[in-house]
């Protein structure tokens, strides 16, 4: 058994327990970050690829956006497409701010970079990791490690471990309240070996199902496409997808997206999802661990992001100046932005996919919002200010 003491574990090396990790760093706080995962499969990981104007911001603030700003892609807008005609939303036109596309395994591998080039304590490929005492005053964490027992002493755990990590579940039961929402839907996923032949993303609303055109360099294309909730992959060969992405996509001046050798394909399942609250006795949850968003408002790395923000303040206070309030205020701190990006993703996923068996009413209701979102300058404002992004305080601030 190996003993040691760090003041924050934290639980999981994805976007958030890797920046939470690094911005207490920067603020003299220690930390040990315990993953399941190799180090290969977590910088490997294909998921996210739109960070807003504060995700940047905060990623050139903790000194790690240099090859953000060399090889991230920055848009001024998207494009909405109804059946084959695209409207576009200027972003900057209407909001002063623009998001860049890059990918979150290359945000994953600066941080992973930054994290050992500064001697920060990184372990992966840890077995069987479990929370303890985490009402107590000095809560540890337990996990396997190259076939020994690693125990890690803390003052607060962060649970940054994702949708099926461990930290959520181990809070009692009664002591969370769970918001869920489930959609009769998913999302088919690939990564093209092809050069975007759009500079913007393409969100497209079609009878056969919403498609969406995303782009991660100037040589790799990002596709996706709404399927059945429990699709198996394995029936769609690369013909097929390519078959139902141009009859998706293409549009009436005859855009097609070009085709290209399919990489990596996979299907995400779409859920929101919000546990409140954040916390319970020193565990504090951020990121996936405490709430899912379906990804058609490209927000859950975003409020990742936003969750760590908020967490490393909070510890700073403590640790500076002894002031406990921010920790306290944690939970209704992040709770604002969250519930204003699970109301835009609720909102994004609404108006663009197909809903099977949907009520007519309700299919005539979604094509009247498509068309005031791309026909009036308030609508879209009030989509380009939700997609670029709140101020980190949320939509109140
Ligand atoms: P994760 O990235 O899930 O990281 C959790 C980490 O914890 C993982 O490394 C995991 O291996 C580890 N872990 C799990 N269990 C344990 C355990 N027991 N012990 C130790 N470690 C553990 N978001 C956006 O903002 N923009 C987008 O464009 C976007 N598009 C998306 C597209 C897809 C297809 C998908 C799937 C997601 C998308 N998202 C998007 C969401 C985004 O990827 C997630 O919100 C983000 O990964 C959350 O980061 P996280 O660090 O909280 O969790
Ligand atoms: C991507 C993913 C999203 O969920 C989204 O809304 C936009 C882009 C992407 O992976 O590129």
């Amino acid at each position: 058994m190996a003993r040691c003491e760090t003041q924050v574990g934290i639980v999981g090396a994805g976007p958030a327990g890797l920046m939470l990790s690094h911005l207490l760093r920067l603020r003299g706080i220690s930390s040990i970050v315990l993953e399941v995962r190799s180090r290969a499969h977590c910088e490997e990981r294909v998921r996210a690829g739109v960070l807003e104007h504060t995700s940047v911001e905060m990623l050139h603030e903790a000194g790690v956006g240099d090859r953000l700003d060399r090889e991230g892609l920055r848009h001024e807008g998207i494009e909405i497409g109804v059946d084959g005609i695209r409207h576009r939303i200027p972003f900057m036109e209407l909001t002063g701010k623009c998001v860049t596309v890059y990918g979150q395994q290359e945000v994953v591998r600066d941080l992973i970079a930054r994290q050992l080039a500064d001697g920060g304590d990184l372990r992966f490929e840890c077995g069987d990791v479990s929370l303890h005492d985490i009402d107590g005053e000095r809560p540890w964490i337990r996990a396997e490690k190259d076939g020994a027992v690693d125990e890690v002493r803390c003052d607060y755990i962060a649970g940054c471990d994702g949708f099926h990590g461990i930290s959520r579940s181990s809070i009692p039961e009664g002591a969370l309240r769970v918001y869920e929402r489930i959609y009769p839907f998913a999302w088919l996923g690939i990564l093209a070996e092809a050069a975007p032949s759009r500079d913007e993303l393409l969100y497209m609303r079609h009878e056969r199902g919403f498609a969406l055109y995303s782009m991660r360099s100037p040589r790799i294309t990002r596709l996706y496409l709404q399927c059945r909730p429990n699709e198996d992959i394995d029936q769609w060969s690369d013909d097929r997808i390519w078959g139902e992405l141009h009859a998706r996509l293409t549009c009436s001046d005859g855009w097609r997206p070009t085709e290209g050798r399919i990489l990596q394909k996979g299907v995400t399942s779409m859920r929101s999802l919000v546990v409140e609250p954040l916390q319970h006795g020193r565990l504090f949850l951020a990121g996936d661990a405490a709430h899912i968003v379906p990804p058609t408002g490209a927000k859950g790395l975003n409020l990742a992001f936003a969750d760590v923000h908020h967490l490393a303040e909070a510890l700073h206070a403590f640790y500076q100046r002894n002031e406990g309030g921010l920790l306290k205020a944690y939970s209704q701190t992040c709770l604002r932005r969250i519930w204003s990006a699970q109301r835009f993703s609720w909102w994004m996923t609404s108006l663009l996919h197909r809903f099977e068996d949907e009520p007519a009413f309700d299919h005539k209701r979604q094509l009247a919002e498509l068309a005031y979102v791309t026909s009036s300058r308030a609508a879209a404002t009030c989509l380009a200010e939700n997609y670029v992004g709140l101020p980190l305080g949320g939509a109140q601030t």
